[in-house]
């Protein structure tokens, strides 16, 4: 990245000014949100921007942020900065990846292919989720063409079928993902009020589930099921129209996937499936035994956690409370992270997510001990204002403002940053 790269935005955006062009997608993250929630449905924008409960950790976790304050240090020649990050093995040029986010059709049709694509035009990794609208395939092959072996990783939801785990691992392997996130805090699906008062669930009505509807071994188990007549007895007259309305709005993708008669076998097997409350340490050994890719355990959020991976011999442990979204007075992500960052003593790298809204909150978490810091909502909010252009210019612009606050701090790399440029506020 060059060490200009925040006065090129901040340049650019000024220019466009000059010619009375405004920004497509607003910079200040209020603004953002709200641009994001009048273009998105009342159903769409409540899935994004929910969280558990009473959403006291959702917002706990931005108050932490408030807690800590930058002291910058002086006259230390910052003119050549340089964002480059170690993470598994790879130089990356900038210490951001994209969290996972599923259903991204609700912010836009194709957007996990075209959030990908952003990312992958600046070098940005990106999670891949097993709750993505659109196969894993597709979008690799998406990131390949804009920049062959744009770095992927695969977030993994650990379903109750080790046939099914083994399938989308071998997917991700065949896909060119470079890394297995292991997601361990979505063993139940959080409290969600504000889509229970819609009674909206994005899977039940078959949207997010196309890693699943793609692939080989999820489908026999559609097969399996639909021949026992499971799914006949537990699916309501309403539930059949609210579908036959989906595939109206959706053609192609389920249509695509699956036989005529399936798609309500499959959304059924999908609730069957998705989870595995009984997961133990002891299982990672078969993710262990399975892939050679590095395993990152995202959702890590006590030190004795933190140790214990570390003796399952896991690469990289991930602190997030999944943006608040599953437990209601959880603690806050940040407020975790320097606990996780001692258990781990250097061991491997800690990655960080929920809650950062800037450039300068990814200063502060890599200030406290973080190696690389995921984007959550706010790439989810561009990419329904500005598809694949407007998650690329969130990005240049989170990393603009990353690099003007790590130079006006005083450092000129991001290993420079340590908790010594914070104070208590
Ligand atoms: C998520 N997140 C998530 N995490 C994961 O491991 N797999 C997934 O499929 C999803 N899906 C998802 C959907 C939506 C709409 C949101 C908002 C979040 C959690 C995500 O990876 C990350 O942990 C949080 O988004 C971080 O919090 P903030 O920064 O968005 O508040």
């Amino acid at each position: 990245m060059s060490s200009s790269v925040g006065r090129e935005a901040q340049s650019a955006i000024y220019r466009d000014g000059v010619a009375g062009r405004r920004p497509r997608v607003p910079v200040g993250f209020a603004q953002l949100e709200r641009a994001a929630q009048r273009r998105m449905s009342r159903a769409a924008f409540a899935y994004v921007a929910g969280a558990a409960g009473l959403e006291r950790t959702a917002q706990a976790n931005r108050e932490a942020f408030g807690r800590h304050r930058i002291v910058p240090r002086v006259l230390r020649d910052v003119s050549a900065r340089d964002l480059s990050v170690d993470l598994l093995g790879v130089r990356r040029p900038t210490p951001l990846l994209l969290a996972p986010i599923g259903v991204l059709e609700l912010a836009r049709r194709g957007g996990d292919a075209a959030a990908a694509r952003a990312a992958a035009s600046l070098g940005i990794p990106v999670m891949l989720s097993t709750q993505a609208s659109q196969p894993m395939e597709e979008v690799a092959a998406a990131m390949d063409a804009v920049a062959l072996g744009a770095p992927r990783w695969f977030q993994l939801y650990w379903s109750s079928s080790r046939d099914l785990v083994a399938s989308l691992v071998d997917r991700a392997e065949r896909s060119g993902c470079e890394a297995i996130v292991v997601t361990l805090d979505t063993h139940l699906l959080g409290w969600r009020p504000r889509d229970l008062d819609l009674g909206y669930l994005p899977f039940s009505r078959g949207l997010g589930i196309a890693q699943y509807t793609s692939d080989p071994v999820f489908r026999e188990l559609v097969r399996e099921r639909a021949a026992h007549g499971r799914s006949a007895t537990r699916i309501t007259p309403a539930a059949v129209a609210a579908f036959a309305g989906i595939l109206r709005r959706h053609p192609g993708r389920l249509r695509d996937n699956l036989r005529s008669g399936e798609p309500l076998a499959a959304v059924e097997t999908f609730l069957d499936v998705f989870a595995d409350p009984s997961l133990t340490w002891d299982d990672l050994a078969f993710l262990r035994e399975r892939t050679r890719l590095p395993i990152v355990l995202k959702g890590v959020l006590h030190p004795d956690d933190a140790r214990r991976a570390l003796d399952a011999g896991v690469d990289a442990v991930q602190v997030s409370n999944h943006g608040g979204r599953q437990i209601d007075g959880e603690v806050a992500s940040l407020d975790a992270l320097p606990g996780v960052v001692d258990a781990v003593d250097g061991r491997v790298p800690v990655l960080f997510d929920s809650g950062v809204r800037s450039g300068a909150d990814a200063v502060i978490a890599l200030a406290l001990g973080a190696r690389a810091v995921a984007i959550g909502r706010p790439y989810a909010y561009a990419l329904a204002l500005g598809g694949e252009e407007g998650v690329r210019e969130l990005l240049r612009n989170t990393v603009a403002e990353l690099d003007i606050t790590l130079g006006l701090a005083g450092a000129r790399t991001v290993a420079e940053l340590d908790a010594s440029i914070l104070a208590p506020a």
